[in-house]
């Protein structure tokens, strides 16, 4: 099959389109045929060899963590799908990635693709979807009526994060530079303050939970906005950890799961048109370089994929 490899760790000139040997599926999984699969930071931060794990070390590596696809053949232990099945998964990074024309994923990690979108937009949503439901709702247990303060709104993760806590009920106030204000507005953002021009510190308080896909100061300053026995979330390294238990606050950094059920319920709401997957720039796999380039300089508007199958 052709998939992107790289055989060393480096800039956007590892990355290699070439022949790799198709996957055959363990018993527990499913062999996808990759439609088109979503760029993630974590893709390029795992070729350059900044975020280094025993399974990321290991060459020739396919990069990639997103998928959208047609299930191509079964394990002998899996039942709940079948040939030709449409799905969607963010597989394990403990494996070879998305990058390719086949994957082979574990069942426990696969979900329905959405029926009303094509496999463009469906790519761009397990790893950020999760991401951003994990944060608000598992770990950080967000309610209706509740405020909340989305810090990086306009990418991958914020893009999902600001609608998903709309459509719980929360009272949103979203951060990005000013060109992206009225998107998020239109993703249901009540508030949307532009980080280049304004401190949100100085005009926010009694935040019920802060939910940072940014990081380093921007989340150190986050802690003063939340009200005393707040939740700080962070999809990054959490930060003054000292500050935040002397305001009693709950902080928390996780990775996210692959949860079947979660990406079904997202799916679902896709489908009932309460939440859009936004999709601002698509390459072709071959192009891996040049999506792996834009990720990395952080200003993407939701979300950047790669078209594997034209369809
Ligand atoms: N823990 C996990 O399991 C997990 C999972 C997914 C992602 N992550 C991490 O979470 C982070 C975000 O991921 P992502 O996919 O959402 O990234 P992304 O799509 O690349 O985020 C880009 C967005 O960040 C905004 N931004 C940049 N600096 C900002 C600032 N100072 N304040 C507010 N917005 C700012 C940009 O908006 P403007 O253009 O308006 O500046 C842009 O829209 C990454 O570091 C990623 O590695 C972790």
């Amino acid at each position: 099959m052709k998939a992107i490899q790289i055989h060393e760790f480096g800039g956007p000139e590892v990355l290699k389109y070439e022949e790799a040997p198709r996957p055959t599926p363990a018993p527990d999984e499913i062999l996808i045929k990759v439609y088109a699969t979503g760029v993630n930071p974590v893709d390029w931060k795992i070729r350059e060899g900044v975020r280094k794990e025993p399974a990321t070390t290991r060459f020739p590596l396919i990069p990639g963590w997103d998928v959208s696809g047609v299930v191509e053949e079964t394990g002998p232990g899996v039942e709940n799908f079948k040939k030709g099945d449409e799905v969607y998964s963010r597989p394990d990074i403990s494996k070879n990635g998305t990058y390719a024309e086949y994957v082979a994923v574990k069942a426990d990690q696969v979900g329905r693709k959405p029926r009303s979108i094509d496999h463009v937009n469906a790519a761009g949503v397990p790893l950020a979807g999760l991401t951003a439901w994990q944060g608000l709702f598992d770990h950080g247990k967000l309610r209706a009526g509740e405020k909340v303060l989305i810090l990086g709104a306009s990418g991958g993760v914020g893009s999902f994060a600001v609608q998903f806590a709309k459509w719980k009920g929360a009272y949103v106030i979203a951060t990005s530079s000013e060109r992206n204000v009225d998107f998020l507005k239109k993703l249901g953002a009540d508030e949307v303050l532009d980080y280049k021009k304004e401190n949100f510190e100085e005009k926010l308080h009694d935040i019920d939970l802060v939910f940072d896909t940014v990081g380093a100061q921007t989340q150190a300053r986050s802690i003063q906005v939340l009200k005393k026995g707040g939740r700080l979330i962070t999809t990054v390294k959490p930060e003054n950890e000292r500050e935040a238990k002397d305001k009693n606050i709950r902080q928390e950094g996780y990775m996210t799961q692959s949860l079947p059920s979660e990406l079904d319920e997202i799916a679902n709401l896709i489908d009932s048109g309460k939440i859009k997957p936004v999709v601002s720039k698509v390459f072709q796999l071959d192009q891996a370089a040049e999506a792996q380039e834009l990720s990395k300089e952080g200003h993407v508007r939701g979300k950047i994929v790669l078209r594997v199958i034209n369809e």
